[in-house]
């Protein structure tokens, strides 16, 4: 037998205090290429491996002064790269509790004297090779241990990216949100200011026209042939212009909203009857008088554009509108047995849901869109009266109608 290539030039230390007994086998492991040293005593191999480490050391038990088992004890708990070295004892054939005695030091192997050549060659080449093989493992472990430490610095600090990057998209929606409510109310305070001009200035101006056109017919109607029918023509024109101021003010801003939230959802829904001609009843529970502002206004406007998706795109034939004031919040819902839509599914141009949907998160509210392909549809919301109420959040649950329980409900 001989040693692989890769093992020739390994070191061996060999501890024996009778190294003339050995000189066969430290003839044949030199020529195999190994580099032999000598120690004759425990203390001499202790200040060896300390000073250069050997790549294996083949200890005899018997020593002058400390005896081989002390020695691979001191070398195993020695640490580091001297604890390492793997320990091949020399033992009598006989000894059996010598070779007990060697394994329990920390010994990986042992080889009976007298010695027989090609096993102590066969068992330092194993042991050499074992040795190689535990360093490799040793050092890959430690490289795989230094790539994991990177790695988990790297997944903290994209971590810690992450976190500042979604606490600043919250932050900037949030910001948007307030612009998206502080521009819906200007609009809002707009548009009751262009109807109440409409209706005051224009709308007190055409009837003042229309009283003046009359009091022509009263003074010279029976002097000016034709007058009367001139005055019936243009007293109609009045007519139909005041019409129409009252129609442009009443879209922009209706004035029952005035008078209170629910005389202005009474005649939107009587508007939603004699244009659309469906059947659609209404439900109003006012504890506490009603609803006090911005949330008056964002329900009526709810309420109006959930009609008008209704008469667009629902071919229904019934629709509900159900609203509950209690002290702490307010409950909407508007549900209709038509055709049904999948909420996920609408896209970026459905500004209409997506203005309820920006209405009700403006103040601190939920929405709920409950409708599918094939079945029916109804919308959920729920707006605190004081802001931030964490005790709205359940108020969703179990709102919806009998109707409405075989679909599954779709976030907004
Ligand atoms: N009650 C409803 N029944 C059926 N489909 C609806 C209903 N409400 C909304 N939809 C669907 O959702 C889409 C988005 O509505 P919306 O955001 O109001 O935009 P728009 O009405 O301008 O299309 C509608 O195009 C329609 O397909
Ligand atoms: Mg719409």
């Amino acid at each position: 037998m001989s040693l692989p290539s890769d093992l020739r030039d390994r070191s061996i230390l060999i501890v024996d205090d009778t190294p003339a007994n050995l000189t066969l086998a430290v003839d044949l492991l030199e020529q195999q290429g190994l580099r032999l040293s000598v120690a004759q005593c425990g203390d001499e191999a202790l200040r060896r491996v300390a000073f250069a480490p050997p790549d294996l050391i083949l200890l005899d038990v018997r020593l002058p002064g400390i005896d081989g088992f002390e020695v691979c004890r001191r070398l195993k708990s020695a640490g580091g790269a001297t604890a390492a070295v793997p320990v091949i004892f020399m033992t009598a054939l006989t000894d059996v509790a010598d070779k007990v005695a060697g394994f329990a030091a920390g010994a990986v192997d042992y080889v009976t004297k007298p010695l027989q050549l090609e096993e102590v060659l066969a068992r330092v080449s194993t042991h050499l090779r074992l040795a190689t093989m535990r360093t490799q493992l040793v050092e890959q472990n430690a490289l795989l241990l230094r790539e994991n430490r990177e790695r988990r610095e790297a997944e903290r600090v994209l971590q810690q990216y992450r976190d500042s990057l979604e606490l600043q998209v919250a932050a900037r929606t949030a910001e948007v949100r307030e612009l998206a409510a502080h521009r819906e109310t200007t609009r809002e305070d707009e548009r009751r200011r262009i109807a109440r001009e409409l209706h005051d200035e224009l709308g007190q101006s055409l009837t003042a026209l229309r009283m003046r056109i009359a009091l022509l017919r009263v003074r010279f109607g029976a002097d000016v042939p034709g007058l009367n029918e001139e005055v019936r023509k243009v007293t109609e024109l009045a007519d139909r212009s005041i019409a129409v101021v009252r129609n442009v003010a009443t879209t922009l801003r209706p004035t029952m909203l005035d008078l209170g939230i629910g005389s202005a959802l009474e005649w939107l829904v009587d508007e939603f009857r004699k244009h659309s001609g469906l059947d659609c009843s209404l439900t109003l529970d006012l504890e506490m008088g009603g609803l006090e502002e911005p949330h008056a206004t964002a329900m009526f406007r709810i309420v109006q554009e959930s009609l008008t998706n209704i008469a667009r795109h629902a071919d229904a034939s019934e629709t509900t509108v159900a609203l509950r004031c209690s002290e702490r919040e307010c409950t909407l819902l508007v549900e209709d047995n038509g055709c049904g839509f999948d909420p996920v599914a609408v896209g970026p141009q459905s500004f209409g849901l997506r203005g309820i949907r920006e209405r009700v998160l403006s103040l601190d509210g939920q929405i709920e869109i409950v409708s599918r392909p094939g079945g029916h549809t109804c919308i959920g919301v729920v707006l605190p009266r004081t802001p931030h109420d964490p005790g709205a959040t359940s108020a969703l649950d179990g709102q919806f109608g009998s109707a409405m329980a075989d679909n599954p409900p779709a976030a907004a």
